[in-house]
Parts: structure tokens; C-alpha cells; sequence
């Protein structure tokens, strides 16, 4: 009798023993399951992040009277995946580090970028002079000057953007602050007009068209 016990108390042992183990097997085969999985689809994203998608553009304007802020939106409809459009004011250091690419926009007020830009250019330069970089310009002289506003641009940040673009703006005497509207009204007298020219010279196809040649260029960086 003693000795049926003895056996059913190790049977008993033998069989709590089994249950622990097949539970321990159970929660390995569950752990290595949901691993593999997790490390298959970490690979898949990796895989796909260094196949499809654009390394990360981050656009930063400054505007006056809007053009800029219209111009770089639209550039970034052209570059379409994984772009940010920022105003300056608003850009964080963190912006700036996350980003592969930076693209530069400012508006040309008496033949130069604006302060803010200036400003900005000077405070993050640690930033984004170690990126590929780009820079655009929006003025009313576009068509004589352009070229030379930007290079110009260039110049005060002092390294050799990857790409550059000079686009036509906008100009609306009704909406224009005193201090600009007595400006422009002095420049124009001296040239002996005596009104404001109005223009619009925005073209949004030849903005799209910049923001698809950056994305070719992303592809070679
Ligand atoms: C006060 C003032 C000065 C300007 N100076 C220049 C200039 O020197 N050269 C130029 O090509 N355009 C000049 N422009 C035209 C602006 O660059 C153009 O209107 C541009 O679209 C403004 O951009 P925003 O709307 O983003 O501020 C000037 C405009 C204003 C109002």
C-alpha cells in the first residue's frame, strides 16, 4: 500500500513536471513566433524604407506677402513623399536634424534674401552645412536677376548648394504694408513712373517641375 502511494505521489510529481515543461515549451514556441515575426517585419520596413521612400526633405521659407510660402508648397507637391514645408519661424533645431535634405526658399526685398533669412542662416548653419541643401528665390526681376539673387543666396551661406532655382513672385499694391508701398512708390517715381507696378508672374507647373527634379536628385544622394 505504502509502496502504490509512493509510486502515485512520483507519478503524480512525473506528471505536474510534464505540464510545467509543455507550458514552458508553449511560451517559448509563442516568444519565438512573435520575434520572427516582429524581426521579419522590421526587416520588411527597412527594406522598404531604403527601397521606396524619399529620404525626408524639409523645405523652410520666409514670406511677406504669401508667394514664398504658395512657391514652396508647391515644390513640394513635385517632390510628393516625405516632405515637410515649414515657415522659418517656425523650424526647431530638431526639424533641421532630422531632415536628409533641406531646401531653402526666401522672397528678394531691395536686392537681397530677407532678414529673417539672413537671421536664421546665421543661427543654424551647424545644421545644415553638413546636408546636401538646396535654395530658391522668389523676386519680380526673376527674369534678368534670378540666377544672380541666388547665387547671391548662396554665397552668404558659404557652401555649394545641390541645386538652385529662381522663380517669379507677386505684387499687389493694395495689400502692401505703408513702409513697403512708400518704398517701391520712391523707386518707381525716380524711374519716372508714377504708380506701382502690379504684377503676378507665380507659375505653379514650373515650381512642380523643381520639386520632381530634387526627388531625382534624392535618388543619386
Ligand atoms: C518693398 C519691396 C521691395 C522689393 N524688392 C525687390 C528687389 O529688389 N528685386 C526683385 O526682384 N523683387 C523685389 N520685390 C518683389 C518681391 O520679391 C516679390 O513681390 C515677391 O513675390 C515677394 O514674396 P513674398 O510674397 O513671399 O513676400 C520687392 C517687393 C517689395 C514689396
Amino acid at each position: 500500500m505504502k509502496m502504490r502511494l509512493l509510486r502515485f505521489a512520483r507519478n503524480d510529481h512525473c506528471s505536474s513536471l510534464s505540464i510545467t515543461s509543455q507550458g514552458l515549451i508553449l511560451i517559448l514556441l509563442f516568444f519565438l513566433l512573435f520575434t520572427s515575426s516582429t524581426i521579419a517585419e522590421t526587416l520588411d520596413f527597412l527594406n522598404s524604407y531604403s527601397q521606396n521612400i524619399t529620404p525626408q526633405v524639409l523645405i523652410i521659407y520666409d514670406s511677406v506677402y504669401g508667394s514664398t510660402e504658395l512657391i514652396a508648397k508647391w515644390i513640394a507637391e513635385g517632390i510628393k513623399d516625405n516632405v515637410i514645408v515649414k515657415n522659418i519661424n517656425i523650424t526647431k533645431e530638431s526639424d533641421l536634424r532630422d531632415a536628409h535634405f533641406i531646401l531653402l526658399g526666401s522672397p528678394i526685398y531691395e536686392a537681397d534674401v530677407t532678414e529673417g533669412m539672413r537671421d536664421f542662416i546665421i543661427k543654424n548653419s551647424p545644421y545644415y552645412k553638413d546636408k546636401p541643401f538646396g535654395l530658391f528665390v522668389v523676386c519680380g526681376t526673376h527674369y534678368v536677376h534670378g540666377q544672380r539673387w541666388v547665387d547671391n543666396f548662396e554665397k552668404l551661406i558659404g557652401a555649394k548648394a545641390k541645386i538652385k532655382g529662381y522663380f517669379g513672385g507677386i505684387l499687389k499694391p493694395e495689400i502692401l504694408n505703408k513702409e513697403d508701398k512708400k518704398l517701391l512708390e520712391t523707386y518707381w517715381r525716380e524711374r519716372g513712373i508714377s504708380n506701382i507696378k502690379e504684377y503676378n508672374y507665380l507659375n505653379k507647373g514650373k515650381a512642380v517641375s523643381f520639386g520632381k527634379k530634387i526627388k531625382e536628385l534624392l535618388s543619386e544622394l
